[in-house]
């Protein structure tokens, strides 16, 4: 569904029972006032054929099954007319059943309407809703049905041997009798609406805990749309903050914890602009201090708030070895000369990453003796700042042009890059600083993509890396890339696959408009797994300032524009760009094709008033 701005749950207050706000509710209100309140079903997935854990009692009186008839079993049995059939009726739309088997085999909702029995054999009309529920490991381990009865008008005669009734004039008064409850409510008045609508069956803290904190936060604006009682629910911050750890990973919700705007903005109103990016906006950062001597080719990194830049290029090729912070969260940013002791050989091409909370790691470059493969490590917090070498064993080729993450936080990944006399590198090594002696290691893989430097790579759900673009082999050649590939460092025997990209065999650029090919771009990592791309050297372009997004956690990856308000930066290339707080990109430098540039600031910020 698409988040609609219409359904607001910050500000509305409606009166009545069933939300009319023209959201996106999953079947039209008026259908809802007609029919009875909601049955609800809950299975599980895990176990063979999706067996009943759970029935409401909307479900019990309606269908005239109690839960001990039905728990255990898969709900098929309604498509039955009455308990003793041993086959689905023949009016029953086999097209529908099969949809449901096809959504359920996929993992993905259904809703469709089917025909049904109560116990006595009477049809009932059953609006249905499947959803998903996955589990931590995003295996699905629930499914939801949600069941809006109405009465079929199909006259099928008597069930053979029946007391269909007496039966089914207690289940007609049930379904005519809530209408009553239909009226309007005093807002808050919880307790009345509690005694009539089936799903405040399932506790407040089971909904929210065991339900709804599960949920994108996609998921949750629409079910807030259902009742009364879901509505409530999905107003509260602590299940907003549950539902955004969940689905972003508890690192992203501590960052963001720790930026006072974010705080402000709140959970529910975060996940919403962070999901949609209705709220990015560019802005020009004017700060205080220099990075001087002038310079390129640096590396930038953020350690909470708080930007380093380390190294670059400087005139005559000088080879540089300063360290420089910009604070953020002071009210007057400037950049600040960090005095460190025993500082790494000077360098450029290298790049810097942020583990452990506040240490920042080198590794690589290009020095005055030529390529490194070295590894410093620098705890910002330590009074004084001191850089100390790390002597991994068995690193990697020296290398300059590579790109670097960090995984859980610790660990240091390292790929590609161009060795010595040019060589284009395609290896992959991890490097976890969480030991005493850390010990190099390369991801043995069976394939790699092709070699190449100017790339990028990110993490995204956890423990999968993102590669993209980059300058790549191609036979003899040497060829811009926008291929994405992918890599699932939990997975025993990590490989990489191919997610999309012009190059590959086997491959097609997927709908949407893919970023042209590049190299020396960024990539920034945004909650729930998109990866975001600015800029970089694109051919005849001095500069590509359009952003671009992708879902690798969707079926089918499809790259995005992302428009966005603003000033962006007037150069895009030989820039550097990091996340402060989980909101703001902040890109530094650029080029213009003669000259570089450090003066200019840029913001990409990703919520509204984080300033
Ligand atoms: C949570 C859940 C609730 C369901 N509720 C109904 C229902 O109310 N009525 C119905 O006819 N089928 C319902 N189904 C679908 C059937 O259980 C079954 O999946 C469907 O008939 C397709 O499978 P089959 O072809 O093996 O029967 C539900 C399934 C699940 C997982």
């Amino acid at each position: 569904m698409e988040w609609d701005s219409d359904s607001d749950l910050s500000t509305e207050e409606d009166e009545i029972y069933m939300l009319d706000d023209a959201g996106p509710l999953p079947f039209p209100v008026s259908n809802l006032l007609q029919a009875a309140p909601c049955g609800i079903v809950v299975t599980d997935a895990l176990e063979l054929d999706h067996p009943i854990i759970y029935v409401n009692t909307v479900f019990e009186k309606v269908t005239g099954y109690r839960a001990e008839d039905v728990l255990g079993r898969n709900c098929r049995f309604l498509q039955c007319r009455g308990p003793f059939a041993k086959r689905r009726h023949t009016l029953v739309d086999s097209a529908i059943v099969s949809e449901i088997r096809r959504c359920l085999e996929k993992g993905i909702e259904f809703q469709g309407e089917l025909l049904n029995f109560r116990k006595d054999g009477s049809p009932l009309m059953n609006r249905l809703r499947l959803t998903p529920i996955y589990g931590d490991d995003e295996t699905i381990t629930h499914i939801i049905g949600i069941q809006f009865f109405a009465e079929a008008n199909i006259d099928l005669g008597p069930v053979p041997g029946s007391t269909i009734k007496e039966s089914s004039k207690s289940s007609d008064q049930f379904l005519s009798s809530p209408l009553a409850s239909l009226r309007p409510l005093p807002t808050g008045d919880r307790n009345v609406s509690r005694g009539f609508c089936g799903i405040l069956q399932l506790s407040d803290e089971v909904l929210s805990l065991k339900i709804l904190s599960r949920l994108t936060p996609r998921d949750i604006a629409s079910v807030g749309s259902v009742c009364r009682q879901l509505y409530e629910l999905t107003r509260n911050e602590d299940l907003w903050r549950m539902v955004c750890q969940n689905a972003w990973g508890s690192e992203t919700t501590s960052v963001l914890e720790t930026v006072p705007a974010a705080r402000r903005l709140g959970w529910g109103r975060l996940a919403r602009e962070l999901t949609t990016l209705e709220a990015a906006a560019w802005r020009k950062l004017t700060v205080g201090g220099a990075v001087e001597p002038s310079r390129c080719n640096f590396s930038a990194c953020a350690v909470g708030n708080r930007v380093v830049l380390f190294g670059g290029e400087g005139v005559n090729m000088q080879p540089m070895n300063d360290t420089f912070v910009l604070d953020l969260n002071s009210s007057n940013p400037e950049w600040q000369h960090v005095q460190v002791s025993s500082p790494p050989p000077g360098r450029w091409g290298h790049t810097l990453s942020c583990v452990n909370g506040s240490h920042l790691v080198v590794f690589g470059g290009c020095g005055t003796q030529g390529l490194l493969n070295d590894v410093f490590v620098l705890d910002l917090d330590e009074k004084p700042p001191t850089w100390r070498e790390i002597s991994g064993l068995a690193p990697p080729l020296p290398r300059s042009w590579h790109s670097s993450c960090t995984l859980d936080g610790t660990k240091l990944i390292v790929s590609g890059g161009c060795a010595d006399s040019g060589v284009l590198l395609s290896d992959t090594f991890l490097l976890d600083l969480s030991m005493e002696k850390p010990v190099w290691r390369e991801i043995p893989v069976a394939w790699t993509p092709p070699s190449r430097l100017g790339h990028t790579l990110t993490v995204y759900g956890g423990r999968k890396i993102l590669m993209f673009g980059g300058l790549a082999k191609s036979g003899p050649l040497r060829f811009r890339s926008s291929d994405v590939f992918t890599m699932d460092l939990s997975e025993e025997e990590p490989c990489w696959r191919c997610v999309t990209g012009s190059g590959m065999p086997g491959s097609g650029n997927p709908g949407g408009i893919a970023p042209p090919p590049r190299l020396d771009h960024v990539a920034v990592s945004l909650p729930g797994g998109r990866i975001l791309i600015f800029g970089g050297s694109v051919a005849g372009l001095h500069s590509a300032s359009q952003l671009y997004t992708l879902d690798p956690t969707d079926e089918r990856p499809t790259w995005r524009i992302l428009n966005v308000p603003g000033h962006p930066p007037r150069f895009a290339w030989g820039h550097s760009t990091c996340v402060v707080g989980g909101t703001r990109a902040i890109v530094l430098g650029g080029q213009t094709g003669e000259e570089w540039m450090l003066s200019e600031l840029h913001e990409l910020s990703l919520a509204s008033s984080v300033i």
